[in-house]
């Protein structure tokens, strides 16, 4: 069991905590986190997985989106109180050790990035989004991303990294 407070080396015994386990990326995860505590910062400082952005705090910029159950959340907009007993993907969690996600190859071979800042939170809103509909239109793939800010790369080629790892994930199933 690992204190949040122990790893970021701040004590304040004075402030109530919660004991919490997540299952991050599969693996089970104990902590104990103030009731205030929002989840993009316990996975950022508590867990070490700086993968996950942290853009504008205030549920705009989408760069600290992770999956919870499968589904896309920011998480600066989430308590990590409430990830109690739910499954936490983050990028760190899309490749193996062998291979990267198609999400990824796509983003890889359409140049979908440029300083990369976004580029966690709109794999993982893309992963769900072809988990539940694995033939999208372009139109279904902008309205996907459309809570994911990009000021770099204008989306066209973000969108066809998304098209191509949909392309590639209906080639593995046949
Ligand atoms: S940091 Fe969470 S939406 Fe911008
Ligand atoms: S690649 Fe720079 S913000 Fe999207």
């Amino acid at each position: 069991m690992t204190s949040l407070y122990d790893e970021v080396q701040v004590t304040p015994s004075d402030v109530p905590t919660r004991r919490v386990t997540i299952t991050v990326n599969g693996e089970k995860r104990t902590v104990d986190v103030e009731p205030r505590l929002l989840l993009v910062h316990l996975i950022r400082q508590g867990l070490k997985l700086t993968g996950t952005h942290s853009g504008c705090d205030t549920t705009s910029c989408g760069a600290c989106t992770v999956l919870v159950d499968g589904r896309p959340v920011k998480s600066c907009t989430m308590l990590a109180v409430q990830a109690d007993g739910r499954e936490v993907e983050t990028v760190e969690g899309l490749a193996t050790a062998s291979e990267l996600h198609p999400v990824q190859e796509g983003f890889k071979q359409e140049h979908g990035l440029q300083c990369g800042f976004c580029t966690p939170g709109m794999m993982l809103t893309a992963k769900a989004l072809l988990e539940r509909n694995p033939n999208p239109t372009e139109d279904d793939v902008r309205w996907a991303l459309s809570g994911n800010l990009c000021r770099c790369t204008g989306y066209q080629n973000i969108v066809k990294a998304v098209l191509w790892a949909a392309d590639k994930m209906r080639a593995q199933q046949n």
